[in-house]
């Protein structure tokens, strides 16, 4: 019984986002790779495959436990899935993105993201899309995005949890 439980809770978490998930979801560019560089969890990727909306995701946090524990689930409960990439390592290792895609940097501070994307970008990449969600620091991130000529084309606030929550949709 508890064992069966279990996937069905998995399957709940993916289906019952939070409000600032099903938020995200809709920001993104549909019908084209999502890559979550601080996924924890997991969870919006998941979403994201699991919903059609993407052909495929990869699951980036820099934490080796996280990703462990990721990865686990990931083959105790789901499907084998050659469209979930699942990696350990510093967002701002990876190698630049080429072709449409939606990159998503969510619960981390503004300075994390602008790390991230300093150390991804030397181009502002015209047919990508980034999706960040800084739980602390935004102003001076706007001002960074700005200095770097990225244009802000949607912010959109939610509650979670009791705290507002700014999500920007941040493009070319
Ligand atoms: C609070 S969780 C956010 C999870 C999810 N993105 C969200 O919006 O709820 C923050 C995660 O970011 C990861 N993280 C922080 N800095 C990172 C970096 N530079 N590169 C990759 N992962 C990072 C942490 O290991 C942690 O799992």
């Amino acid at each position: 019984m508890f064992v069966k439980l279990i996937p069905q809770i998995v399957m709940n978490k993916i289906n019952y986002l939070s409000k600032r998930f099903e938020q995200l979801l809709t920001m993104i560019l549909p019908g084209q790779p999502l890559y979550d560089l601080c996924c924890d969890h997991g969870l919006l990727g998941l979403a994201a495959l699991d919903r059609g909306l993407v052909p495929a995701v990869s699951l980036i946090d820099r934490s080796p436990s996280v990703i462990a524990t990721l990865k686990e689930r990931c083959q105790i409960y789901l499907e084998p899935d050659s469209r979930r990439m699942i990696m350990c390592m510093n967002g701002s290792d990876l190698q630049p993105v080429s072709g449409p895609a939606t990159i998503v940097i969510a619960g981390v501070g503004g300075q994390t993201i602008v790390d991230i994307l300093e150390g991804i970008y030397c181009d502002r990449p015209l047919e990508q899309r980034l999706l960040l969600g800084p739980h602390r620091g935004e102003a001076k991130l706007l001002d960074w995005l700005s200095e770097q000529g990225w244009e802000i084309q949607q912010r959109k606030l939610v509650i979670e949890k009791g705290r507002e929550r700014s999500l920007l949709q941040v493009g070319v």
